[in-house]
């Protein structure tokens, strides 16, 4: 069972790797913080205690950053609605925390044992990247990284960056160079993981309660993707969530990735080196397969226990 520190700016897919992890043993949810992207940093506060709240969990939720280390966030509405979760409505969950993520990130890895505390960043990495920036010792307390975000091909933001990577790419390529053993869990990986009204169909028939029923709707909110021929859409962030549950789901290559941080068109592409070209060495971990239907099994089978 591992600690771990989810950092998210729900966002539809953002709530359903919350649900993964609260309803996953392998895992120890501590602490949510949240940052602005997906939806302005009100709303996406708001999400992730709803979806904290109708989980039964009791794990602190803090406010963090809402604006990047440069400019400031655009928000994704055409995916994931005005309000962040598709029209979704969800109860109101428990008052945030009042804290900053930041500080509450540095103080749970002040707290933890040396190489004990899992990092995962599913929305732009501002708030993980001004916690280690201001204090870089503590990064002695992470056992890892793991990210959703980064593509080294077609971008699904701007034609060459998905979304996290460009919303703050200056704070991507802080964390990647931390010393910390880092898995990018990139847009290649996620558009792998189809969300079908089949798939759908088949976790409504799990039954379950009130946070799969939630999970179906919003899946069903969320409009196909052109790029995909319009079959589905991808869900990103619960394959980061996946990839610490059941690795076995994925291969994974290593590389060296260079985050583009310089204005200009392919500012937030990461850029992918396996073959040793720039002489830098490959330290992170990129799932590159995904059992799609394996991965779609899990995610039903483990929403199915939560209330
Ligand atoms: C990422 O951007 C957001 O829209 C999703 O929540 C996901 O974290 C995918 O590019
Ligand atoms: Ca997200």
């Amino acid at each position: 069972r591992r600690a771990a520190i989810i950092d998210c700016d729900p966002g539809t897919d953002d709530a359903l790797a919350l649900w993964l992890a609260l309803a996953s043993p392998e895992i120890d949810l501590r602490l949510v913080t949240v940052v602005g992207g997906n939806a302005g940093l009100g709303r996406t506060l708001r999400n992730a205690s709803a979806v904290v709240g109708l989980a039964g969990a009791v794990v602190p939720v803090v406010p963090g950053a809402d604006r990047p280390l440069r400019g400031r966030f655009a928000g994704e509405r055409a995916v994931h609605g005005d309000d962040g979760l598709g029209g979704v409505m969800l109860p109101d969950g428990p008052p945030p925390v009042r804290a900053l993520a930041a500080d509450a990130i540095r103080a749970m890895l002040r707290a933890s044992a040396p190489a004990a505390t899992t990092l995962v960043g599913i929305g732009p990495v501002t708030n993980l990247a001004l916690a280690l920036a201001t204090e870089p010792d503590l990064a002695g307390r992470v056992r890892e990284i793991v990210l959703m975000g980064g593509a080294w091909g077609e971008g699904n933001w701007t034609p060459s960056a998905e979304f996290n990577a460009a919303s703050d790419p200056e704070a991507l390529d802080i964390l990647l160079n931390l010393g910390v053993p880092a898995t990018l869990v990139t847009l290649e990986l996620t558009m792998q993981a189809l969300v079908t009204p089949a798939r759908v169909a088949a976790m409504r028939r799990l039954g379950g309660g009130a946070c799969l029923r939630a999970a179906c709707d919003i899946l069903s909110a969320v409009p196909p993707s052109r790029r995909l021929g319009g079959e589905g859409h991808p869900l990103h962030d619960p394959c980061a969530i996946a990839w610490l549950v059941a690795p076995d789901l994925f291969h994974a290559e290593k590389a060296a990735v260079q985050v583009d941080c310089a204005p200009g068109p392919a500012r937030g592409r990461t850029h992918l080196d396996r073959w040793g070209r720039t002489g830098e060495p490959a330290r992170v971990t990129l799932p590159w397969t995904l059992d799609a239907d394996g991965f779609f099994a899990l995610l039903g089978e483990r929403l199915a226990r939560l209330p």
